[in-house]
């Protein structure tokens, strides 16, 4: 059992928030989308922010590894779903939105047909630096060119506290995605008094900050 899973069963997900994200809510006009336009959020967890997506009219598709995850965003929110398998993947499907119960190193362009953009909060920074890569380089992999990714980062000193969430610098945004992604950002801030749990345990400072990511090459 791996440690998000054991999170999942004791109810450790303190990154779950019981708010739309404001940093969405400020930047979700960047991704250009029209209404039945699919948005893909990785490793979703039962993020409410889906909900908010699927109130702006737009088709979902999440991965998420745990069950206990996927099961609780539809009963949580009181939405009907069905469970099926393919490709040897559990698919939760309610009215509007898939999610993937699995591994997202599994995914292919074949579950993403027709997505038009990539919500990342708390997905990058939920893995350690030798993951980063090969999550940048799978996700480049199952998105067509145009995609564009809202992505919310925090850096803070890694040092002074350990991971997850794991700090990712600008430099790192530009090295990860520099390749074949075109970067604009959009926000960049030290917003340590709004972050009471790295506050207690020390840390100097909190960069928040919000990327919009475009596939520009194959
Ligand atoms: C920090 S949480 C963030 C969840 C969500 N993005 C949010 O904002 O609430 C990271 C989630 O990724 C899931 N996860 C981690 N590695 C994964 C993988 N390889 N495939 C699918 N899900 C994964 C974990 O179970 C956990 O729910």
């Amino acid at each position: 059992m791996t440690d998000w899973h054991k999170r999942w069963e004791n109810n450790k997900i303190g990154w779950h928030a019981e708010q739309i994200n404001s940093q969405l809510i400020e930047y979700f006009s960047k991704l250009n989308l029209v209404t039945g336009d699919k948005i893909f959020v990785p490793l979703c967890g039962k993020s409410l922010d889906m909900l908010y997506l699927l109130q702006k009219g737009l088709k979902v598709v999440g991965v998420e590894m745990s069950e206990i995850a996927a099961e609780q965003f539809f009963s949580e929110n009181k939405l009907e779903y069905s469970v099926s398998k393919i490709d040897g993947l559990k698919l939760y499907e309610g009215k509007g939105i898939q999610i993937f119960c699995g591994d997202f190193f599994t995914l292919n362009p074949r579950h993403l047909v027709n997505v038009k953009a990539v919500y990342d909060r708390a997905s990058l920074i939920a893995l350690d630096k030798a993951l980063r890569p090969k999550y940048v380089n799978h996700l480049n992999d199952i998105i067509s060119k145009d995609v564009r990714i809202l992505l919310l980062t925090l850096n803070y000193p890694q040092h002074q506290r350990v991971g997850p969430p794991f700090a990712v610098s600008k430099s790192e945004v530009d090295s990860l995605y520099g390749g074949s992604f075109q970067c604009q950002e959009f926000e960049y801030i030290n917003d340590i008094e709004n972050e009471p749990m790295f506050l207690l345990e020390g840390v100097d400072f909190v960069e928040k900050a919000v990327y919009c990511l475009q596939k520009v090459r194959m």
